[in-house]
């Protein structure tokens, strides 16, 4: 496997204001939106120590794509049971696309170590 372990390195995807987060589309408006029959695109907004929202709902068999900023520091974004595996960095958009099968609870969690609250840092993902 690569030296990054599957770790998905922000692309052309764009970069904002990092200071501006909260009021950048489509970082203003964090959840779960419905693009299409079937397709969704998940907004989070990662920041010391929560995601925003912390609990999403979506349903199974969907096309998910999440996108992700960092108001801050460096985070992770790592949803545990999937390959959604990502580097949040501070004004750079990641993307990724992941399809949940089969309904169910998974684990998001910050796997870049961010500061005194890291290990407090995860969050909620229910397929329905
Ligand atoms: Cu955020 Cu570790």
């Amino acid at each position: 496997s690569s030296p990054l372990m599957g770790i998905q390195l922000p692309g052309a995807e764009g970069r904002i204001d990092p200071r501006q987060v909260e009021t950048t589309p489509p970082f203003n408006d964090p959840g779960v939106h419905q693009v299409a029959p079937n397709q969704y695109e998940v907004v989070m907004r990662a920041e010391a120590f929560l995601f925003t929202p912390r609990e999403i709902r979506v349903p199974a068999g969907a096309d998910i794509t999440f996108t992700v900023t960092s108001k801050d520091v460096i985070h992770g974004f790592y949803i545990e049971g999937t390959r959604v595996n990502l580097m949040i960095i501070p004004g750079q958009i990641a993307r990724t696309s992941y399809r949940f099968e089969k309904p169910g609870e998974y684990t998001l969690l910050c796997h870049e170590f961010c500061g005194a609250g890291h290990h407090v840092m995860f969050g909620k993902v229910i397929v329905e």
